[in-house]
C-alpha cells in the first residue's frame, strides 16, 4: 500500500479549541509575541517540542496503574532497569527526573575549569550543564552538516580527524568523548554505525570513555536500517544494541524515546564513576531505585521502551516529517535536508530574505504560522543564540524554525492542514514583517523576551 497509516487506534481524545485569526493576534500581543507565553489551550497544532508530548499507550496506562512507590528497590525501577539493559545493557542504570538531570550528575562529576568535552553538536543543556563547570562544550560536527542542502545520509556524524586532532593536543583536558543519537541542535540529523564505532575507537585510543546522549535512539537506529549499507535485514533492536556495543555510558530523556511523559537515566559501566553519580542523585534527585521519578514512572518508561523499538511505528514517524517536508519543498518553503527525525526544520532566512537576521526572521516565521492557523514552533535562531554575554548582539549562524512533532499525537489531516497554513504564508511572503525585542532577560532570552512587530 503507498499510505504509511498511523499504526494505532484512538481511545481517548483530547479536544483542540479552535482559535480566529483575529483572536490570536489579541493573544500575540498579550504574550508579546513569544510563543512561550501562549496559554496550551489557544494552540491548534504544538509543534514546540517532541519533549514529554507523547501520547502513551494503553499497555503503559495499564503500567502507570501497577507502579509501585516503594522508596527503595520498588519493582517498578527493575522492571525500568531491565528494559534499559535489554537495549542498552550498562553495569549501572541511574533513574532521573529528566534528561538534563543525568547531564548535570554526569558533569559535576566529570566537568570542571580547563575541562574540554567533545561532541558531535551538543544540545544545549548538555552545553549548559558542561559550562556551569567551568568546562569547555566543543562541537565537532561533519563539514556537511552546516549546508542545509546537503543530501548526506549521516549528517550528525562526527568528524573523526578533528576528534583525533583534539584528543591528540589537548587530551589531557578531555574527561569524556559524547555523541548526539540524533542530533538534535543539527536538525536531527543521524550518526552511523560506522561512525559511532569509529569515534568510540578514537576515543578508546586515547584513553577516553565514550558516551551517548541517547534521546532519539530509536529514531537514529531506524535511519541507519534505512541508509547504511548492510543494515536493511537487521533489527531496530539488534541496530540499537550495536549503536551502544562500544560505549562506556550514556545519558538520556525518556521524554523522547521512550514514550514517557518525564524521566531520564544516566548508564554506565565504571563502578567508581557509578558510586559517585548515586552519591550526588541523592543530594539532588532521590534514592538510587527513583530517582526524582514515581513508580509509575519507571512503569511507563519500561513499556515505553519496548513500543518504541516497533519498526512500523518507526516507519510511520519518520515517514509523517518526510511527507511535509516533500509538501514544503513543492511549495518553495527552503527546508534543513534530509528531514531529521523528529522534526522538520524550515530555513526561515531564506524564506524571508526581506527580514535581516537583527530583525528575527525564525520569530517572525513563528509568530505567522499561529497567527495564520494556530501553529506553534520554535525559534532557532539569533533569537535564541544571538545573545552575546556582554549585552551585544549577533546573528546566529542560521535562523531556523522547528517544526518538532510529538509522538503518536497528531494525525494526517493536522500535518496536511500545517502544509495548508504554510500555503497561504508562501503567498503573502513579501507582507510579512521582522520584530524588535522591547524587553529580555540576560540569559536565554527566548523564553521570555517580549517583542513587538516592525511596521
Ligand atoms: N539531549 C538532547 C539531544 C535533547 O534534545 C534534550 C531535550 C536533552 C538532552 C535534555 O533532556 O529535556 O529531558 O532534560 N530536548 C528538548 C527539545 C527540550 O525540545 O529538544 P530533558
Amino acid at each position: 500500500m503507498r499510505t504509511i497509516i498511523e499504526p494505532f487506534r484512538i481511545k481517548v481524545v483530547e479536544p483542540i479549541r479552535l482559535t480566529t485569526p483575529e483572536e490570536r493576534r489579541d493573544l500575540l500581543a498579550r504574550a508579546g509575541w513569544n510563543l512561550f507565553g501562549i496559554h496550551a489551550d489557544d494552540v491548534i497544532i504544538d509543534l514546540l517540542t517532541d519533549s514529554g508530548t507523547s501520547a502513551m499507550s494503553a499497555e503503559q496506562w495499564g503500567a502507570v496503574m501497577r507502579g509501585d512507590e516503594s522508596y527503595a528497590g520498588s519493582p517498578s525501577f527493575y522492571r525500568f532497569e531491565s528494559a534499559v539493559r535489554e537495549l542498552m545493557p550498562f553495569r549501572h542504570v541511574i533513574p532521573t527526573h529528566q534528561g538534563r538531570a543525568a547531564e548535570a550528575i554526569l558533569f559535576s562529576i566529570v566537568g570542571g575549569p580547563g575541562k574540554l568535552v567533545p561532541s558531535n553538536t551538543h544540545f544545549d543543556t548538555t552545553r549548559g550543564n558542561i559550562e556551569a563547570t567551568g568546562a569547555e562544550a566543543v562541537d565537532l560536527v561533519v563539514r556537511e552538516a552546516h549546508d542545509p542542502d546537503d543530501p548526506h545520509p549521516f549528517k550528525g556524524n562526527v568528524d573523526l580527524d578533528r576528534l583525533d586532532r583534539l584528543l591528540g593536543e589537548e587530551g589531557g583536558r578531555v574527561p569524556l568523548v559524547m555523541v548526539t543519537v540524533t542530533n538534535n541542535a543539527g536538525g536531527g540529523q543521524p550518526v552511523s554505525l560506522a561512525n559511532l564505532r569509529a569515534a568510540a575507537q578514537v576515543a578508546h585510543r586515547h584513553g577516553k570513555p565514550f558516551f551517548i546522549d541517547g534521546c532519539r535512539f530509536a529514531e537514529n537506529a531506524w535511519f541507519i536500517k534505512c541508509r547504511e549499507p548492510g543494515q536493511a535485514a537487521r533489527s531496530v533492536k539488534d541496530i540499537v544494541r550495536d549503536m551502544f556495543a562500544d560505549a562506556d555510558g550514556m545519558t538520556m530523556s525518556a521524554k523522547k524515546d521512550a514514550f514517557a511523559n518525564i524521566g531520564g537515566w544516566l548508564a554506565l559501566n565504571d563502578d567508581a564513576l557509578a558510586n559517585a553519580a548515586r552519591n550526588r542523585l541523592i543530594l539532588t534527585e532521590g534514592f538510587p531505585t527513583y530517582g526524582g521519578l514515581a513508580g509509575r514512572d519507571l512503569d511507563a518508561i519500561a513499556v515505553g521502551l519496548g513500543e518504541i523499538v516497533d519498526e512500523q511505528y518507526l516507519r510511520y514517524r519518520v515517514r509523517t516529517n518526510e511527507y511535509i517536508g516533500e509538501k514544503l519543498v513543492a511549495l518553495g518553503v527552503p527546508v534543513v535536508l534530509p528531514v531529521g527525525g523528529h522534526a522538520v526544520f524550515v530555513d526561515a532566512r531564506r524564506f524571508l530574505p526581506h527580514i535581516p537576521p537583527l530583525q528575527y526572521p525564525g520569530q517572525a516565521l513563528a509568530v505567522a504560522l499561529y497567527e495564520a492557523g494556530g501553529i506553534r514552533a520554535c525559534e532557532i535562531g539569533t533569537v535564541m543564540f544571538g545573545l552575546r554575554p556582554d549585552g551585544t548582539e549577533a546573528p546566529a549562524d542560521m535562523d531556523l524554525v522547528r517544526l518538532a512533532m510529538p509522538r503518536r499525537v497528531y494525525t494526517q489531516s493536522h500535518a496536511d492542514y500545517l502544509v495548508e497554513v504554510f500555503e497561504q504564508l508562501v503567498q503573502g511572503r513579501e507582507r510579512l514583517r521582522g520584530l524588535r525585542i522591547v524587553s529580555q532577560p540576560r540569559q536565554l532570552r527566548h523564553f521570555t523576551a517580549r517583542f513587538e512587530p516592525l511596521p
